[in-house]
C-alpha cells in the first residue's frame, strides 16, 4: 500500500512518518515538491501517483496570521482538498484529513460531537470548515473519505505551547496564562496510531465519515503551563519553575478569536477504534521524557 503524506515536516506528520507500517510505503513531497496552495499541482500529483491512501496533515497552522493571509490559508486547507477529491474519485484513492476543533464556535459546555453544525469564529477555522466541506460535496463515496478532528496539538518537536512555556518557565519569574479557555491538548504521537488504525479497519469495515480525537481530561492553557512548569523540574529539564497567574481572554488581545470551549466528544472513536484515551498529563510527561532525551542526543 502507498500512502501521499502531505505535511510531513509538522508534528503530525513526523509522528506518521515514525510509527509507519513496514508494509506501507510513504510518499512524502516537501512544500517545494508539492505546495498545497496551487491547486492544479495538488489534483496532479494524485492523477500522476496515484496512492491508496493521502493523509492530509499539510496545514496552514498558524492561526493568528491567517486573520490577514486569508486567501493563502483559504487554499491550503480549503481548496487543496477539492483537488485531492476530485483527482481521488478518479483514482480510487482514499483521503484521511485531519481537521480540528475550530471549526466549533465554543459557545457550549458539553464536548462537541462529530455530527454537530460546524459555526467556526476565525479565518483559520473557517478554511479548516471549507475543506471539510468541499471533500464533503465532491466526495463521489463517501465511503473513501475520513475526516479526524483533533484539537491543541502537542510534540517534543516543532512549535507548539509546550515549548513556549518550558522557555518561558526557564527565563520568567511570574507567568500569565489563560484560563478561561477550555479544551484538551492532543498528543501528536498518540493521534498518529489513531490514524493508521482508522486505515487498518478500513480495510475491513464500513467507519463513520467525521471521527473526533484528543487526549483524555478537561484543560486550560493555564493548566497545562502549570503541569509543563512541574513536570519539567521534576525531570530536571528546568532548574526552575515561573509562578503561573490565571488571567482572562480579554488581557491577553489576539488577532484571531478562539473557541472558549473546545472538548472533542471522542466517544465515538474510542468505542469503534477500540482504543482509549490516555489522560493529557501523562502524554505530556512522555513528551517532556521524548524532548529531554532528543535534547541530550543533540547536546
Ligand atoms: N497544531 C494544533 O494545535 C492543531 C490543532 C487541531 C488540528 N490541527 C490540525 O492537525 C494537522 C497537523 O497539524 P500540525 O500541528 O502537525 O501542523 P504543523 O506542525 O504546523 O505542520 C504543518 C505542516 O504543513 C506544511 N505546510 C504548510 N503550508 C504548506 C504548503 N503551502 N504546501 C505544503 N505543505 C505545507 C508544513 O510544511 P513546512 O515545513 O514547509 O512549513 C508542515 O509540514 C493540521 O491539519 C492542523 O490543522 C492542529
Amino acid at each position: 500500500m502507498n500512502i501521499l503524506l502531505t505535511g510531513g515536516s509538522g508534528q503530525v506528520g513526523q509522528e506518521i512518518i515514525k510509527s509507519k507500517p513496514e508494509e506501507i510505503e510513504i510518499i512524502n513531497p516537501c512544500r517545494k515538491k508539492l505546495d498545497l496552495s496551487d491547486y492544479r499541482a495538488c489534483k496532479n500529483f494524485v492523477m500522476d501517483h496515484k496512492p491508496d491512501w493521502i493523509i492530509n496533515c499539510g496545514a496552514y497552522t498558524q492561526v493568528d496570521d491567517a486573520e490577514k493571509n486569508i486567501q493563502l490559508s483559504q487554499k491550503i486547507n480549503g481548496y487543496a482538498l477539492g483537488a485531492f477529491v476530485e483527482a481521488s474519485n478518479e483514482t480510487s484513492t482514499n483521503l484521511l484529513h485531519i481537521s480540528t476543533d475550530f471549526v466549533f464556535d465554543g459557545n457550549q459546555n458539553f464536548p462537541y460531537k462529530e455530527n454537530q453544525k460546524r459555526n467556526p469564529i476565525s479565518q483559520y477555522g473557517s478554511s479548516k470548515a471549507l475543506g471539510e466541506e468541499l471533500i464533503e460535496k465532491k466526495i463521489n463515496d463517501i465511503q473513501k473519505a475520513t475526516i479526524l478532528r483533533t484539537s491543541w496539538v502537542i510534540s517534543p518537536l516543532g512549535k507548539n505551547f509546550i515549548l513556549t512555556m518550558l522557555r518561558l518557565h526557564s527565563e520568567k519569574e511570574i507567568i500569565r496564562v489563560v484560563s478561561d479557555q477550555i479544551g484538551c491538548p492532543t498528543s501528536a504521537k498518540e493521534l498518529a496510531k489513531v490514524c493508521w488504525r482508522i486505515i487498518e479497519l478500513k480495510k475491513k469495515k464500513k467507519l463513520p465519515f467525521i471521527f473526533h480525537w484528543s487526549d483524555a481530561g478537561v484543560a486550560s492553557w493555564f493548566d497545562i503551563a502549570v503541569a509543563v512548569g512541574e513536570i519539567a523540574k521534576e525531570l530536571d529539564i528546568n532548574k526552575k519553575e515561573a509562578i503561573v497567574l490565571p488571567i482572562n481572554t480579554s488581557q491577553y488581545p489576539t488577532q484571531a478569536q478562539r473557541p472558549k470551549y473546545s472538548l472533542l466528544n471522542t466517544q465515538n472513536t474510542s468505542n469503534l477504534l477500540d482504543i482509549n484515551p490516555i489522560h493529557w498529563r501523562k502524554n505530556l510527561k512522555n513528551i517532556l521524557i521524548e524532548y529531554k532525551n532528543l535534547k541530550i542526543y543533540r547536546a
